[in-house]
């Protein structure tokens, strides 16, 4: 059974608050979203594996932990979701990164797939599921699915804000999954925008509209 873990730390709250100001501009939103990314990561991670390792110390030698050498993929939800990636690799700079390209339908708000190219043995790696945002939940379910369709049974999505909505689709589709979320706001708009929300992730990342 996943776990659902709303990231509760001064340091995210106080960024998540700067994205959320429309006035936050495209360079400094960038450098945050990396930011509140690698905090993320940092808990998200807590529980990888390690392994004793002879180490010789300049006084003795000694029995150290390092990581127990766990396959690690980094697959954002393109493209709001390439805003994260860089923070992620802060921390496990060898990781290796696939991509998973849906957008969504502008009426039906449905998410279609249009690029999907992942890293060799995914079924064997540990799968962090980076996307800014997780209003319907439809983006992050879909490629959830294609990555189990690949074999791949150990995922965890990572999200900067959750809609209610949102959050209970994914674990409602995929209970098994563990998901991280560092602000769980109020609602969708009839847009499918979440309130209060901070617009829309990839424009304000990319400098788009
Ligand atoms: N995607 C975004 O970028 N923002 C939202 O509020 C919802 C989906």
């Amino acid at each position: 059974m996943g776990k659902v873990t709303i990231i509760d730390h001064p340091l995210i709250k106080h960024k998540i608050s700067l994205l959320r100001d429309e006035n936050t501009g495209t360079r400094d939103f960038r450098i945050l979203v990396e930011e509140i990314a690698m905090l993320m990561g940092y808990e998200a991670l807590r529980d990888l594996p390690t392994e004793l390792v002879s180490v010789k110390t300049p006084i003795t030698t000694a029995d150290v932990p390092m990581l127990s050498g766990k396959k690690l993929a980094v697959v954002p939800i393109l493209r709001a979701g390439l805003g994260m990636v860089n923070g992620i690799l802060a921390l496990v700079p060898s990781a290796k990164v696939g991509h998973i390209g849906l957008y969504r339908d502008e009426v039906t708000h449905e998410p279609h797939e249009y690029f999907c190219k992942l890293p060799e043995n995914i079924d064997e790696r540990l799968v962090i599921l980076p996307d800014p945002m997780l209003a319907t939940g439809g983006s992050a379910i879909t490629a959830v699915d294609f990555i189990k369709q690949r074999g791949c049974t150990n995922i965890k999505f990572m999200c900067v804000i959750a809609a209610p909505e949102g959050l209970e689709a994914l674990k409602k589709a995929h209970p098994d999954i563990d998901i991280y979320v560092g602000s769980l706001d109020e609602k969708l708009n009839e847009n499918a925008y979440i309130v209060p929300g901070l617009g829309d992730a990839g424009d304000r990342i990319f400098g788009t509209k």
